[in-house]
């Protein structure tokens, strides 16, 4: 499978519509694939909160709208925050019977919704034993933060150097929800505490924003980006299910098996993106990923080798923490970042010839999990 064309809205608080951030997205794409709209045989969009948040379902409907006379099979895939990594790994079964499949993620959040986002979000993890025990999504994660230090010995200096260096890769991207936002180590250690032991330079924000990516069969020019791998997994959705919170089954069972479907291993990435929604599953991921020993994500990460100079840059582009987290988006914007890396068109933020790219999304706390390999 290969990439031809990517495209994407700039992420934060956005005017457009749903529709409009969709359309903007899809134009990116056509314009920088070799492809007409015309030749897209099967479109999957990936959209989390259309419903609650926008009243609005029936989205692969909502796409035909923008596509007049074409009336080609669309479909919508929904897995929480892997939704987008999720649908990719679908477009791979379409192919062989199709030519070339778009794939759309998008996800409006801000402005007149109708429920608070924060209640929307909780969605993505258990109802009954989890959410009614007040574990919305910042306290989820500051529960696995507190395992985490507890277990290992770190404090919050290093979450707050992973905040601080997404922030710095987010300053050289135009397209970033925080580009252009200056931040110090003094305003993330006195920003309002949001759950213990994360504040708000913890989290990622509440982002607008579409991507989208045009996969084929076959390779149309120099600048098209090979899928090695494509693979999901899942757990179980309730923490109180889960024998252990400081490491994710779903990540390091697809890991495993992308690994094994590229033929390479961990030492063998250039860069990599994760789903760092907040600083903690950064660090969670790097472990996951088997870039480095459970317990030793911390080092990595003061030794600066996550940098853009470092041994393996992370969230190149700002990750979920400063690129922005509109959640049906956000797969497929690691894949953008990627393939723009892959190519050496990432501008100020490239990294030096990156061969192979690795990106990491999930689903809630860990109950899905979708990694993709890219060859450059
Ligand atoms: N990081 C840094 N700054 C942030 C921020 C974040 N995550 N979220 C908001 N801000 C800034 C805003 O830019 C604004 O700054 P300004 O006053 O200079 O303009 C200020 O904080 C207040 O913004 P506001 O939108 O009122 O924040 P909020 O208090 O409503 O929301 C959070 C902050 C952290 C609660 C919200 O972003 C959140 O819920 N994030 C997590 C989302 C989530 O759970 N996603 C799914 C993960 S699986």
């Amino acid at each position: 499978m290969f990439i031809n064309g990517i495209g994407r809205t700039k992420f934060g608080s956005l005017s457009k519509s749903l529709t409009g951030l969709v359309y903007e997205a899809m134009l990116g794409a056509i314009q920088d694939s070799p492809l007409e709209i015309q030749d897209i045989d099967v479109i999957i969009i990936s959209n989390f909160l259309g419903g609650p948040l926008n009243g609005q379902l029936h989205l692969n409907s909502e796409v035909a709208s923008l596509l007049p006379g074409m009336n080609i099979p669309i479909i919508r895939v929904e897995t929480a925050c892997a939704s987008s990594s999720v649908a990719l790994n679908q477009a791979s079964y379409y192919l062989g019977k199709h030519k070339n499949i778009m794939i759309i993620g998008v996800e409006k959040m801000t402005g007149n919704t109708l429920i608070p986002p924060t209640e929307a979000i909780a969605m993505a993890g258990d109802c009954d034993l989890d959410k009614n025990n007040g574990l919305i999504f910042p306290a989820a994660y500051a529960l696995v933060a507190a395992c985490y230090m507890n277990q290992y010995g770190v404090d919050h200096d290093v979450l707050e150097k992973i905040s601080y260096i997404n922030h710095k890769n987010a300053n050289l991207n135009p397209l970033a929800h925080f580009y252009h936002k200056e931040i110090t180590y003094d305003m993330i250690r006195k920003s309002p505490m949001v759950s213990e032991p994360l504040n708000l330079f913890d989290c990622s924000p509440i982002s607008d924003g579409a991507a989208v990516i045009i996969v084929s069969d076959r390779r149309y020019s120099d600048r098209d980006i090979s899928v090695l791998s494509t693979q999901i997994a899942t757990d179980s959705i309730s923490l109180a299910e889960r024998k252990d919170l400081t490491s994710f089954a779903a990540t390091r069972v697809a890991a495993r098996k992308a690994y094994g479907e590229a033929g390479i291993g961990p030492r063998d990435l250039s860069i990599i993106e994760v789903h760092d929604c907040f600083t903690i599953s950064e660090l969670v991921a790097l472990e996951d990923l088997r870039i480095c020993e459970p317990g030793q994500g911390a080092e990595l990460v003061y030794n600066e080798d996550i940098t853009l100079k470092g041994r393996i840059p992370v969230n190149t582009d700002g990750g979920l923490k400063a690129n922005g987290h509109p959640i049906g988006a956000t797969g497929l914007a690691q894949i953008y970042e990627i393939v723009t890396q892959l190519r050496q068109e990432a501008g100020k933020r490239q990294v030096d010839d990156p061969e192979f790219g690795l990106a990491q999304n999930i689903g809630g706390v860990g109950g899905t999990c979708g990694i993709t390999i890219l060859e450059g």
